[in-house]
């Protein structure tokens, strides 16, 4: 388990991290989803023990942050943004190199490089050199090290970054395989790969925390929960006798898009399409959306940032 209890950074009188508290359990894929320089990687840089906290504590596992930092790095893999490797090692040496700097013993060293290797399908490149590799193949050896002793949790600091949609899929696939017995927490700011990553997710902006919800609970303050948006060959009128129906609360028409929020608890999907049929409307596109998780995004850190609340 993962306990922060109001962790705070400073560099001077900037505030970079303001006060987070949070706890994690076991089995949570945990997203930090945010702006640039709204403080993920500060936060895991200190939850990692890479960086001391100006104020606040953590403890991972029962290790605390100002402790046994040996202890606590002992359960953590952590991969850096940007991921810093040893360019003029080769793959399978610089595994080597980090399964030593892990206290592995040489069977157990050889049998973690292999197998981690064959996880990250790095046995391809395992004798090039890492400068000589291409960005999706370094961001796997920096995956790899945060890998290789199997470590109870894990904290990922943009780990699809620079990768293309194949090697996105890959990366993916590959923590969902490890979130049921970890702690994961990954940093991004890709609102897709909340959805198709994390069980829950953290919205923080200049170093606070904002929400702390699932990633179907945050789709479910979109404006758009429930709305249907339909594109159809006359959207004038349609527009206007849809906003009669008594199940619509308000009709929208952008472009070609025709936009239909419902009033609360309305069948709002039976309402539409009757009308669609009652006025042969050609419907060239009808979806019922379950929320726009970039539209939520936006309006959670662009209204605190209004408020001058962060
Ligand atoms: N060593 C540092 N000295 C001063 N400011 C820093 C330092 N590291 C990060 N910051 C600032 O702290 C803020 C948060 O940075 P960071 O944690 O990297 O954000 P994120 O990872 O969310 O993009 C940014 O405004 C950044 O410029
Ligand atoms: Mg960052």
């Amino acid at each position: 388990m993962i306990e922060a209890k109001s962790l705070t950074k400073q560099y001077g009188d900037f505030t970079a991290v303001d006060g987070l508290s949070f706890t994690v359990n076991e089995g949570e894929v945990l997203g930090f989803l945010g702006p640039n320089g709204a403080g993920k990687s500060t936060t895991m840089k200190m939850l990692s023990g890479f960086l001391t906290p100006s104020s606040g504590t953590a403890s991972i596992q029962g290790h605390d942050l100002t402790g046994d930092t040996l202890a606590l790095r002992r359960c953590i893999g952590y991969l850096p943004e940007g991921a810093p490797l040893y360019g003029e090692m080769t793959v399978r040496q610089f595994l080597q190199f980090v399964a030593r700097a892990r206290s592995l013993s040489g069977s157990d060293a050889k049998r973690s490089v292999a197998q981690t290797m064959q996880r990250l399908n790095l046995e391809p490149v395992s004798s090039q050199t890492i400068e000589t590799l291409s960005k999706g193949y370094k961001r796997r050896v920096g995956l790899a090290q945060a890998i290789l002793h199997d470590p109870q949790v894990l904290i990922l600091d943009e780990p699809t970054d620079g990768l293309d949609p194949n090697q996105k899929h890959e990366v993916r696939r590959l923590i969902r395989g490890m979130a049921e017995d970890k702690i994961i927490i990954i940093s991004t700011h890709i609102l897709e790969e909340v959805e198709a990553l994390c069980s829950r997710a953290m919205i923080i902006a200049e170093g606070r925390l904002l929400v702390d919800d699932t990633p179907r609970g945050l789709v479910r303050r979109s404006r758009y929960h429930n709305a249907i948006t339909l594109v159809v060959d006359h959207p004038q009128q349609a527009a206007s006798a849809l906003s009669e129906l008594p199940e619509t609360a308000r009709v929208e028409l952008k472009e070609h898009e025709l936009t239909v929020f419902p009033q609360p608890d309305a069948d709002l999907l039976a309402a539409v399409t009757g009308a669609v049929d009652m006025h042969r409307w050609t419907v060239s596109e009808l979806r019922w959306e379950s929320g726009r998780l970039d539209e939520v995004f936006r309006e959670i850190t662009g209204r605190a940032q209004q408020r001058g609340t962060v």
